[in-house]
């Protein structure tokens, strides 16, 4: 069969994912016609953001309707979901989750149907708010063929950039942008408590002022790429102000301190490159988050 607007799709896994996801691929035009869940309450709420689509209480009711599925479960339990459906040879299943390969599918390809993975590279904290983000995020797929050519193309629709993943980079893919939300979410909860302790201004109170930084430095990064949208202290050589904020962040923490070296590290070689900062002063830098992350402050 051919996949194209028309193609019927089912969700089976109605939460932040699917819910949006579905929602997104509605308004873009496609046509979602079935939902199923763990619990029929979560195949109704998502069924009923949708005109036209239909919750079921069991998956393989929903499946039958379907010539297209996003498995949108826990990752955890995509491969026993997509066990327990009879695939047919003109169905296809796709699952949403970047740490996972397209192993989990084998019964379902072993039964003729395509198999595939779209990974929607953002956050989800919200459909409200993920609804929002789509547009621009990049999608990671992983497929073959016309089932490549149409999650393609989906992406597309939803206003998003298609990145075609192989097997082996899935990890990497995945780790890196872990990592990347981690630094965001894990550093800023570690200063907005720091604020919180040391400053006097409540930690989700902080986060008004926090958040905004973080929107300004992305839009630097975007505008200014690499090295140009890199800043600070250790960009201009200020030897005197990295070992400052070194001692304050000693006087809250060691792990305080180590993250601001550790950080510090990693961006000094960027910095380095932008030329800003003399050699010399370079090397003074690292030498001094070199010594403090080794608990030797100089
Ligand atoms: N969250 C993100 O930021 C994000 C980003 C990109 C990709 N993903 C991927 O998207 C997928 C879904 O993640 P999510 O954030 O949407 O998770 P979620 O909000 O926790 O929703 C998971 C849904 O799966 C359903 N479910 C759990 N076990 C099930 C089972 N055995 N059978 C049928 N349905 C089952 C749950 O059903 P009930 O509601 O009925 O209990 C729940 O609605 C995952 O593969 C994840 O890796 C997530």
């Amino acid at each position: 069969m051919n996949f194209d607007k028309s193609t019927k799709i089912a969700f089976i896994g109605c939460g932040a994912v699917g819910k949006t996801l579905a929602v997104a691929l509605s308004r873009a035009g496609y046509s979602i016609v079935a939902a199923s869940s763990r619990t029929y309450d979560s195949a109704k709420n998502l069924a009923s953001m949708i005109e036209g689509c239909i919750a079921y209480e069991t998956m393989r009711d929903s499946t039958d309707q379907a010539d297209l599925v996003f498995i949108t479960t826990f990752d955890s339990v995509i491969q026993e979901v997509v066990k327990s459906i009879p695939w047919s040879s003109n169905q296809a299943v796709v699952h949403c989750s970047g740490a996972t390969s397209l192993d989990v599918l084998k019964s379902a390809e072993s039964k003729g149907a395509l198999i595939g993975s779209l990974h929607p590279l953002q956050a989800f904290a919200s459909v409200d708010k993920a609804l929002q983000a789509l547009p621009g995020s990049t999608f990671g797929i992983e497929g073959e063929g016309r089932l490549k050519d149409y999650l393609t193309q989906l992406a597309l629709d939803l206003h998003g950039k298609p990145m075609f993943l192989r097997s082996e980079d899935k990890p990497l893919y995945h780790a890196s942008a872990v990592t990347l939300g981690g630094v965001l979410m894990g550093q800023t909860a570690v200063i907005a408590q720091i604020w919180e302790d040391r400053l006097g201004v409540e930690r989700n109170e902080a986060l008004k002022t926090l958040v905004p930084m973080i929107r300004g430095v992305a839009d630097a990064l975007e505008a200014n790429g690499i090295p140009g949208g890199i800043a600070g202290p250790y960009v201009r050589g200020d030897v005197g102000t990295v070992k400052k904020h070194l001692d304050s962040m000693k006087s809250v923490s060691v792990q305080a301190m180590q993250m601001y070296a550790t950080t510090a590290l990693a961006g000094l070689k960027f910095a380095a490159e932008k030329g800003v900062c003399k050699t010399k002063d370079v090397k003074e830098i690292e030498h001094l988050l070199n010594a403090y992350i080794s608990k030797n402050p100089l």
